[in-house]
């Protein structure tokens, strides 16, 4: 059995936010900006929200893998925004590209949930309960971010990713002697630290106590310890994914990692010894877009061409939880 992406597709929102834009907000500077993350620019949204996003991103995966709607098993969406709480992200996206044959639920693993949702999809096509899936991650952060805080506000970007996974009876076996799908996958979660990356919903609040207020809506963030768990956690779960796989560092030609800071990605590949070409960036374009930056970056090459059938690619993801996660996969 083969299970592998078959289409991958993205929706930006029009708006582009630059670091000059920003100097007119917060004091800060595109210097600063630049030099401690990478972010030039953001997409933000200025009406659309993650289901629109998310719907859009999967009818482009959809129209790349060759597939109707109808034909959908399972959609998956990863998000730490929705725009309601109730229905799920998920069945609005079913509703809106015309799913009516597939099971919907949401997953929020904050950065690393599209990652998340791959290695869920990637068990139920395994296991032989579904066929394909739709994964998404798909986020509008610019409603949770304060607009005051500069220490927030430059990082966080607006947009959605998808990627349509199909399981095939027949293995695929490509030139190089490498087998298509998913070897090996590696997923963690860090609860104790949880508050170092945070964002409250209400407050508990009902007819029979007093009335209570949610002190902070807004992300609340410790710069500084997300960088040392990212920049140390990270290269420890690639490798030992890779470990798991029988593989090294060399085995692989793309590392997609979670797009939050060009420091922290430059860090991970001196950490694991590999060459920075080999992983490939666009949080300058859009900055950090949570659970949508692996697959926007994941659309963005394989639509260019750059990512060809048979390399071999990991994805890694980490965010609030704390959550991290590394999956291997012959493309
Ligand atoms: N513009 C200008 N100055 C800023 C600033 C901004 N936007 N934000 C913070 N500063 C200031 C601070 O106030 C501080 O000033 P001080 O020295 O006078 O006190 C100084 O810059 C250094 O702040 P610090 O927080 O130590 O900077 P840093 O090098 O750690 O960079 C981050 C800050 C947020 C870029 C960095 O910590 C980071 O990227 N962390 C990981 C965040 C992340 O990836 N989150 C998402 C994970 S999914």
């Amino acid at each position: 059995m083969t299970i592998r992406i078959t289409g991958t597709g993205s929706a930006l929102p029009e708006k582009r936010v630059t670091n000059f834009d920003l100097e007119k907000l917060v004091e800060t500077s595109d210097e600063w900006i630049q030099k401690r993350t990478g972010i030039a620019e953001r997409r933000i949204s200025d009406g659309e929200t993650v289901s629109s996003l998310a719907a859009r991103a999967c009818k482009n995966a959809l129209e790349m893998a060759g597939k109707a709607a109808e034909e959908v098993d399972l959609i998956l969406v990863a998000t730490c925004s929705p725009e309601l709480l109730l229905p799920c992200c998920a069945c609005q996206v079913q509703d809106m590209i015309g799913a009516s044959g597939a099971a919907a639920f949401d997953l929020n693993a904050a950065c690393s949930g599209f990652l998340f949702a791959l290695n869920t999809a990637n068990v139920y096509l395994q296991t032989g309960i579904y066929k394909n899936a739709l994964i998404v991650g798909s986020e509008v952060l610019s409603k949770l971010v304060d607009w005051k805080d500069r220490g927030t506000c430059i990082l966080f970007g607006d947009g959605a990713g998808a990627a349509f996974l199909e399981a095939s009876a027949e293995d695929v076996v490509y030139d190089n002697g490498r087998r298509a799908g998913i070897e090996c996958m590696i997923q963690g979660s860090d609860g104790t630290k949880g508050m170092v990356l945070s964002c409250a919903e209400r407050a508990v609040n009902n007819a029979f106590i007093p009335e209570s207020h949610t002190e902070n809506p807004y992300i609340y963030m410790d710069g500084q310890e997300v960088y040392k768990f990212a920049t140390k956690q990270v290269p420890v779960c690639i490798q030992q994914a890779l470990d798991k796989a029988g593989l090294t560092v060399d085995d692989v030609d793309w590392f997609m990692l979670h797009q939050a800071n060009v420091r922290i990605i430059e860090s991970v590949a001196k950490r694991l010894k590999a060459d920075l070409a080999r992983f490939p960036m666009n949080i300058h374009q859009v900055g950090n877009m949570s659970s949508a930056t692996i697959p926007v970056l994941l659309d963005e090459w394989n639509r260019s061409g750059k990512i060809k059938r048979g390399d071999r690619l990991v994805l890694s993801g980490f965010g609030a939880g704390l959550t991290y996660g590394a999956s291997v996969m012959v493309w």
